[in-house]
């Protein structure tokens, strides 16, 4: 229901349109604006910025404050107080679950860590050096060829199979992409072991040594993978609730959803970040590339600052460069170069005029591979593991928008291209001379 409206005039028009303004239960109002294709107007905004493509229950942004809540809940407090399955509970079913909901759903994902052989026969078809990224954009969209069982989209059931099927497999996946690229048998899930703990053992474990998982760093890869798990109506959400909107399955959506994470933009800027940092190679530099990254004319950006949203410290950073400390103590790595270029680093850009005017903060990427490589996760499994805690806000985004009244998603544009013209014959033409 609206619960204001707004006026729309346009020269040209006699009277002008109206148009019903809704208030969610919190962030700013909405105008919609669907009345205004039957009046002959389509909206222009690129890249989204004004546009709210869809109502969603499951996670709220406050950029301004510099504020993340799923479901109500702060992340600060689910990166404290819970643990990723929990969190994939909440996002799934709008609740935290009672203990007895909590341990039937561990045990359901437990039941779905493993994959079918011929996943492992797939893999062995990609070239050694593949990145870890190609192979689970190929693999998870091969999935819906294992699982016809479940594809029925219009089935509650079959909905929550697969979402249980995706969170399950995603580790054993990512796992599977690292030994690949080792040349390291793959190891099986141990489903004796808590998620995060399991996907370090099939990580790090061979069949002739595998020791026991630290418990910090499994806590810290957990916290890796809450910190992850949802972000509203980002790039690769909204390319998975586009590609659902068509009816796709589900494992094809979280294809699509892998693949535009990829982009150093968005969840590729982890494995970028770490780039940098190396090339950054001293403090010294520093100040090189902060010049760079404000210069106009160079392409530079720092890897790991700003955000479409945030307009203050991502909360996410705040948690994630605490574990990071936590992280290389344990390991007790007292002097890491990389955590002192990345601490310095953000002590100048929040210092820097530039930085400050346009509200550039460390965003959740800046310190997240110091923690992975600490670990011992190389740089291109990073966006692999983002990919992997993602997988639940993908799935919740999915089944949520499946469960309302949606249609396909189909933007129109504002054409500038050439108007009907005559087809001319070959010999007629002039050199085309395409620039692309
Ligand atoms: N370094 C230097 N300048 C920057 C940076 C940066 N990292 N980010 C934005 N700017 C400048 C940009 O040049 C522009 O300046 P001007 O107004 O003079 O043209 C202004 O700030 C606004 O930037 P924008 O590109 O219009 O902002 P956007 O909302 O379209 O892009 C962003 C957001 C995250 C893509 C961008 O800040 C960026 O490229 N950051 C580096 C990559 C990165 O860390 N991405 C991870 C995002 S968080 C995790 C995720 O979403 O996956």
């Amino acid at each position: 229901m609206a619960d204001k409206k707004a006026q729309l005039t346009v020269d040209g028009l006699d009277d002008s349109i109206e148009l019903p303004v809704y208030s969610g239960s919190t962030g700013p109002d909405v105008i919609d604006v669907r009345a205004l294709t039957g009046k002959g107007f389509f909206t222009y905004d690129p890249g989204f910025v004004s546009t709210a493509s869809c109502e969603s229950k499951i996670t709220y942004i406050d950029g301004g404050k510099g504020m993340l809540l799923h479901r109500g809940y702060a992340i600060e407090d689910l990166a404290e107080k819970s643990d990723y399955l929990e969190t994939c509970f909440l996002l799934l079913h709008g609740e935290l679950p009672s203990q007895k909901e909590y341990d039937e759903f561990v045990s359901i994902i437990r039941n779905h860590t493993m994959v079918h052989e011929s996943i492992a026969r797939f893999f062995r078809g990609f070239h050694h050096d593949s990145h870890p990224m190609a192979m689970m954009c190929g693999i998870v969209g091969a999935l819906s060829a294992f699982y016809h069982d479940s594809l029925d989209i219009t089935n509650e059931r079959h909905r929550i199979i697969s979402a249980h099927r995706l969170i399950a497999k995603m580790p054993t996946l990512a796992a599977m992409c690292y030994k690949h690229s080792q040349g390291q048998p793959f190891m099986y899930p141990d489903n004796k072991l808590g998620y995060s703990e399991n996907f370090l053992h099939m990580m790090f474990g061979t069949p002739c040594d595998d020791p026991q998982v630290n418990p910090v760093l499994a806590r810290a890869m957990d916290k890796i993978f809450l910190l992850h798990a949802d972000h509203e109506q980002n790039a690769s959400t909204s390319t998975v609730r586009l590609a659902g909107s068509s009816g796709a399955n589900p494992f094809a959506c979280i294809a699509s959803g892998i693949a535009t994470l990829w982009g150093p933009a968005h969840g590729g800027a982890n494995e970028a970040v770490l780039s940098m940092l190396q090339e950054i190679g001293d403090v010294k530099n520093i100040d090189k590339f902060i010049q760079r990254a404000k210069d106009k004319d160079d392409p530079f950006r720092l890897m790991g600052f700003g955000h479409r949203v945030y307009k203050n410290f991502d909360p996410r950073a705040k948690v994630m460069k605490e574990t990071c400390d936590e992280v290389l103590s344990v390991l007790g790595i007292e002097n890491d170069p990389l955590l002192a270029i990345a601490k310095r680093l953000e002590e100048i850009a929040l210092e820097d005029e530039y930085f400050i005017k346009k509200k550039l903060y460390p965003n959740v990427d800046f310190y997240s591979g110091i923690i992975m490589k600490a670990i011992g996760i190389p740089t291109d499994m990073f966006t692999v593991i983002f990919a992997t805690g993602r997988t639940v806000g993908w799935i919740a985004h999915w089944h949520e928008m499946l469960t309302e009244d949606y249609r396909i998603g189909r933007p129109r544009q504002l054409y500038t291209g050439e108007t009907k013209r005559d087809l001319t014959a070959v010999e007629d033409r002039k050199p085309a001379n395409p620039t692309f």
